[in-house]
């Protein structure tokens, strides 16, 4: 098989789940500024990390992406939720996301809160309805399963409560580990277990994913921390400093920068020796990797 460049590959991919983005909310029987407000926050950019992540799973198994398009877009659909919730003011109280005013400075507090719960639900419509191939019933509902977890209680909520109650407070490094794996890592994780069942996975290489996935998402929310210090507000597209505003704990104000750094590396470090292990066309994955180590945005 070809090589193939993760510029190619995220063109290709994140064109193909925009515009099924943008027809799963035109096709939508409900009021217009719900589906405007939806619309807002799905279209205004992003990374498009973890559909990157669940295509780059398929293509490690030699599997079609494109078959992996409706979950993808459930997947970023509860990452936008999750954004337009974090950023309300009973939350992290931001006015800029993505590039653009935040969803509630635009639709106001009641509307952005409903949008994040369409886009919550219609999530799980949109897999129970996928008519792929690729899914059946039993497959449906191990990703259902997974996808649920990660984003509720047990998973990316669970974390959320925990960042929230952190505030003010000087955490040790298990506690922000534990809220760092829970409100980012789950869902990065889901993401890519999601591509993983889709190719009917082996229980061991689930097990070997699930721990490549946990150090990425770890890394990537400790450089996420790091850019809330050190970034630059034009290219992440929102707000530097939130954090010290907010008195959250993060890697860098528990470890230094510098430490922050250090284990960013070394997480880093674990997931590429994870990927390393298995016999699978691991190349893009090692290239988003990278890409969570230094992205500046
Ligand atoms: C931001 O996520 C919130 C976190 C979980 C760290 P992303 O950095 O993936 O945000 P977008 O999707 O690119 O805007
Ligand atoms: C948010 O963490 C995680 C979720 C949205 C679930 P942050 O609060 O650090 O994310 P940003 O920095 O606002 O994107
Ligand atoms: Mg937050
Ligand atoms: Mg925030
Ligand atoms: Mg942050």
């Amino acid at each position: 098989m070809q090589p193939i460049s993760l510029d190619s590959f995220s063109v290709k991919y994140k064109t193909l789940l925009e515009t099924q983005l943008k027809a799963r909310i035109d096709n939508l029987s409900a009021p217009p500024v719900i589906k405007e407000s939806m619309e807002y926050s799905l279209s205004a950019g992003g990374k498009r990390i973890r559909p990157l992540l669940l295509f780059a799973t398929m293509h490690a198994f030699g599997e079609n992406p494109e078959k992996g398009l409706d979950a993808a877009a459930a997947l970023e659909m509860i990452h936008t939720y999750s954004l337009i919730h974090d950023d309300l003011p009973s939350m992290d109280d931001d006015d800029l996301r993505r590039g653009r005013p935040t969803n509630h400075k635009v639709f106001g507090e009641a509307i952005a809160i409903l949008a994040g719960d369409a886009l919550l639900t219609y999530s799980f419509q949109l897999i129970a309805n996928s008519q792929n191939d690729q899914f059946s019933a039993e497959i449906k509902l191990k990703i259902i399963e997974a996808i649920a977890k990660a984003a509720g209680p047990e998973g990316m909520v669970g974390g959320q409560v925990a960042d929230m109650e952190g505030e003010e407070k000087k955490l040790n490094k298990n506690e922000l580990e534990y809220i760092h794996i829970h409100k980012t890592g789950k869902l990065l994780i889901a993401s890519v277990l999601t591509g993983a069942i889709l190719c009917n996975a082996s229980d061991e290489q689930i097990g070997k994913l699930k721990d490549y996935a946990q150090h990425l998402g770890l890394a990537f929310q400790i450089r996420d921390d790091i850019l809330d210090l050190v970034g630059d507000e034009a290219l992440i597209g929102k707000p530097v400093g939130s954090d010290e505003y907010n008195q959250k704990s993060t890697y860098p104000s528990l470890l230094t920068l510098h430490g922050a750094k250090k284990e960013l590396d070394i997480h880093i470090g674990q997931a590429k020796d994870i990927l390393n292990e298995l016999t699978l066309q691991t190349e893009l994955l090692e290239a988003i990797t990278d890409l969570v180590a230094n992205r500046n945005n």
